[in-house]
């Protein structure tokens, strides 16, 4: 597709001595559109050529030969060069590579040979699946799907946490109450109110503590019970964790969990030994980090178990081996900051290639607050992800019946309507905010949701069933998109795959979200001012391949987010 940015960068380069790169680097496109489409900052070049910046933008207006087919017009204004893309052009370029591309309209080849681990969701078994784990399993599904489009190979990693010395209290737990709890019925809920009675227990009775400590070692030591109990707790958690993946519908490539390194600990802890650096400290031993301005990181406990940060030191060796990363990503909320810096940290100390200790990111989230204030699993205020989920669903049901009551299929377009909302909902903010859980706001189908882009898609939908055909593109007379409103649509059109790259550069997926929602915005303008099917076929022509065009683009860019569309709503 013909980058315009690019052709203005190479003609500044020829003029000055600089190079073409660092130019397109400075190239704005102005919020305001009277200033052009892209705009080059001449006060870059001030210092080092000794002039105003309005002169030189005035001298270079002069000397750079750009094709008028291409730039229409080139205007200096406050030190400022503004150019003026040729908007027949422009029209033609974007409706030419949606032709081409479809749904692959903004893809590109950056990531091609590149491996991208991605860890996420990751809940902990036999615990209630909360609202963080939806977060971390949105955000990474979505920036799973956005690397993907980008050409990257993706591995998705469900980093379940299923070890540690919980284990070995659930196992005492159930052996002696096991039959007392509907725990096939209901595994988690049941499993929690177990830990909750064991824990107390060994608060009372230092001896059934003792019982507990022996249990997880058994568990490391592959002990047949301890194993078979393990493996129940892990099968039926996640047999429920899987209800909600489904509703999801987000997928992993790997279900390799915490307990997936209880044998590969000790290569860990003997690289770390030979450094050197791996010191006793109150009977456990640990890595200083005092140098590095954080508290030591702890790689065996007191009584020689191992912790949650060398399973992720194991984790990182085996999926540098497995995987050959490029880039190692892992998503959980900012309360985990601490932890992944230690880690990476030590993980320095590891015998491991620079290339993969310099490629590990830890991309925090903030967390999910109520109207009303924190939303907690602790304090039993528990709020279960399964229920939140139908919930919407149930909501958007009722809408609809009020809307229209006679809708085929009512119940999977609620389903993909109330998820769409929850899924939007918590990708619509830059990642590290904060979010406020508000149902009101996030299934009104007016407003900045889930569901309005749905709506907007559906009408979409319709006006191509309506004409009952989408134009080929050589009947599409490109002057007739060539007004301000056409325009706007077909500008925000092009910008697609540049605003892909950049949710992918910033792990910031809200980028596409707002952008999707401005093209519904502009799109919605369009067609309030409009009409699309008309007497006239050229026109209707037209507008009929810019409406196909907008809703390939809504349906794209909402399957980066990881949210469907329903055909009819
Ligand atoms: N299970 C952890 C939790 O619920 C999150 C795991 C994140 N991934 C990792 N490799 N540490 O807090």
């Amino acid at each position: 597709m013909t980058n315009f940015k690019n052709i203005i960068a190479e003609k500044i380069a020829k003029q000055i001595d600089m190079d073409a790169k660092t130019i397109e680097g400075y190239i704005e496109v102005p919020t305001n559109k009277a200033m052009g489409d892209y705009s080059f900052p001449c006060f870059k070049l001030a210092k080092e050529l000794r002039k105003a910046p309005q002169m030189i933008a005035t001298e270079l207006k002069e000397k750079v030969e750009i094709d008028e087919k291409i730039i229409e017009k080139v205007e200096v204004v406050n030190g400022y060069l503004n150019f003026f893309v040729n908007p027949v052009l422009l029209v033609k370029t974007v409706l030419e590579e949606i032709d081409n591309k479809k749904e692959c309209y903004g893809s590109s080849n950056i990531g091609a040979g590149k491996n991208i681990v991605i860890d996420y969701s990751s809940p902990n078994i036999a615990k209630p699946f909360h609202i963080g784990h939806l977060r971390s399993t949105v955000i990474g599904n979505s920036l799973y799907k956005i690397h993907q489009f980008l050409g990257y190979l993706c591995v998705g990693i469900n980093h379940l946490g299923d070890y540690g010395t919980q284990f070995g209290k659930l196992i005492e737990g159930y052996k002696r109450w096991g039959n007392e709890y509907q725990i096939e019925e209901n595994p988690i809920d049941e499993l929690t109110k177990i830990y909750i009675r064991i824990n107390n227990l060994c608060k009372e009775d230092e001896s059934v503590l003792e019982a507990c400590r022996d249990n997880f070692k058994k568990l490391e030591d592959k002990d047949e019970y301890c194993m078979s109990v393990w493996n129940k707790f892990r099968e039926l958690s996640l047999k429920e964790f899987q209800r909600i993946y489904d509703l999801l519908d987000v997928h992993f490539d790997s279900l390799n969990g915490e307990a997936f390194y209880s044998d590969k600990m000790t290569e860990v802890v003997e690289m770390l030994e030979k450094t050197g650096k791996l010191v006793p400290s109150e009977g456990a031993r640990v890595i200083d980090l005092e140098d590095k301005q954080m508290p030591p990181c702890m790689i065996e406990k007191t009584n020689g178990s191992t912790t949650y940060a060398t399973r992720d030191l194991a984790a990182i060796l085996y999926r540098a081996r497995n995987y050959d990363f490029d880039k190692a990503i892992y998503l959980t909320s900012y309360e985990q900051i601490l932890h992944f810096k230690q880690v990476f940290e030590v993980a320095k100390l590891l015998d491991l290639d620079e290339r993969y200790t310099s490629n590990l990111v830890h991309i925090p989230f903030g967390m999910v607050l109520l109207k009303t204030g924190k939303m907690s699993t602790r304090e039993g205020n528990v709020i279960k992800l399964e229920e939140l989920l139908q919930e919407s669903v149930a909501r958007v049901k009722e809408i609809m019946d009020a809307k229209n009551p006679d809708l085929e299929n009512k119940e999977k377009i609620a389903e993909i309507i109330g998820i769409g909302a929850v899924v939007f909902n918590d990708l619509y903010n830059s990642r590290v905010k904060d979010e406020i859980f508000d149902w009101d706001e996030m299934l009104n189908f007016n407003g900045e949701t889930g569901p309005y882009l749905q709506y907007i898609y559906v009408r979409t939908n319709s006006i191509l069933q309506k004409a009952g055909y989408v134009p080929s593109l050589p009947e599409v007379d490109f002057e007739e998109l060539n007004n301000k409103v056409a325009l706007d649509i077909i500008k925000q059109l092009y910008s697609f795959g540049d605003v892909v790259k950049q949710a992918a550069e910033k792990y910031e997926p809200y980028l596409i979200a707002r952008y999707l929602i401005d093209l519904a915005q502009l799109f919605s303008s369009f067609y309030n001012d409009n009409k699309i099917i008309v007497e006239d076929k050229k026109v209707q022509d037209a507008r009929l391949y810019l409406t196909y065009s907008v809703k390939t683009v809504l349906e794209a860019g909402s399957k980066l987010l990881g949210m469907k569309m329903p055909e009819r709503m």
